[in-house]
């Protein structure tokens, strides 16, 4: 049967979507699997039953394509779509929401707060400093590829980054400043892949390192030994099936360099699939090409 591959959308990561779907594409073509690409922003929602297709290659990043809002669509359309389901899609792209379920569940997270209304004064700012170490993290809450985040260590630039987030979502989220590495684990049918160790000149991994760079290195295998690997291997798969997810996606945490710590940041229920991205990387050190990966994953689709 037909693959419908979903791409572009209207979420601000909607380039780095469009670059996800046409590789998952052209994958699929390569190895011989009839797939139509699908721009639910240009095509409208028509064409995904229009099209014939009997699957889904959900390749859409963000709000409306990774957030429970399509994967609803696509549920009382009967087409089996790769990915989380509706309430794990939801869940995951909220990253405040994701944090409390696994606080619930005695998995760490970095020091945390919310802010929904209103503005961020100064004398505010001043206040979560002190409770937070003097360095914090700016997030819109749902957002991905670090849009709209931005670090800050004083109350001046703490207010701008919030003010800044807002432009993103109504709901920002404030996270204690973790001094250390970014690792991310992928997750494929359950299973945990090698862990990769991002670095980056950066403050932090932000959109430039993540698409723009040619700075940003990608250490795959990740330099942890074998105990530690295994560890951070068991807290990603937990963390995932916390959530509710399913099929595949990819969790990012950090690692404090004083303690040694994990902090898990949050799930990609469809993460990128960019020449860049994480996934095939990790998939290739695990001995599979990117086009084993993007049948793997379809493999696991489900209705
Ligand atoms: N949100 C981007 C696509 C990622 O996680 O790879
Ligand atoms: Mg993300």
């Amino acid at each position: 049967g037909k693959v419908a591959v979903l791409y572009g959308g209207h979420s601000a990561e909607r380039d780095v979507s469009l670059r996800s779907g046409k590789a998952v594409h052209s994958a699929l073509n390569a190895v011989g699997i009839d797939a139509v690409l699908i721009d639910p922003k240009v095509d409208g929602l028509e064409a995904i039953k229009n099209s014939q297709c009997d699957r889904v290659w959900n390749a859409l990043h963000g709000r409306g394509g990774e957030d429970g809002v399509i994967q609803a669509h696509l549920q009382l359309l009967g087409l089996p779509y790769t990915g989380s389901g509706v309430m794990a899609s939801a869940i995951a792209m909220d990253k405040l929401r994701t944090k409390l379920i696994w606080q619930a569940m005695g998995y760490p997270v970095a020091k945390h707060r919310m802010l929904n209304t209103g503005v961020l004064s100064i004398e505010q700012a001043a206040d979560v400093l002190v409770d937070m170490n003097d360095c914090v993290m700016v997030k819109p809450i749902r957002e991905g590829s670090s849009v709209g985040m931005a670090k800050a260590n004083n109350a001046e630039t703490l207010v701008e980054a919030v003010n800044s987030a807002k432009q993103y979502d109504r709901e920002v989220m404030l996270e204690q400043w973790i001094d250390g590495d970014e690792y991310t684990v992928s997750i494929l049918n359950g299973k945990a892949l090698p862990s990769i160790r991002v670095k980056t000149p950066n403050t932090f991994y932000d959109f430039q390192a993540k698409y723009q760079s040619n700075t940003t290195e990608y250490l795959c295998p990740s330099g942890l030994n074998a105990e530690d690997e295994a560890e951070l291997a068991e807290l990603s798969q937990v963390a995932f099936y916390a959530l509710g997810c399913e099929g595949w996606g990819r969790v990012d945490l950090m690692r404090e360099r004083s303690s040694g710590n994990w902090y898990l940041l949050e799930v990609n229920t469809v993460p990128g699939m960019t020449e860049t991205s994480l996934v095939p990387k990790a998939a290739k050190q695990s001995g599979m090409s990117f086009e084993e990966l993007v049948v793997a994953v379809l493999e696991t689709s489900f209705v």
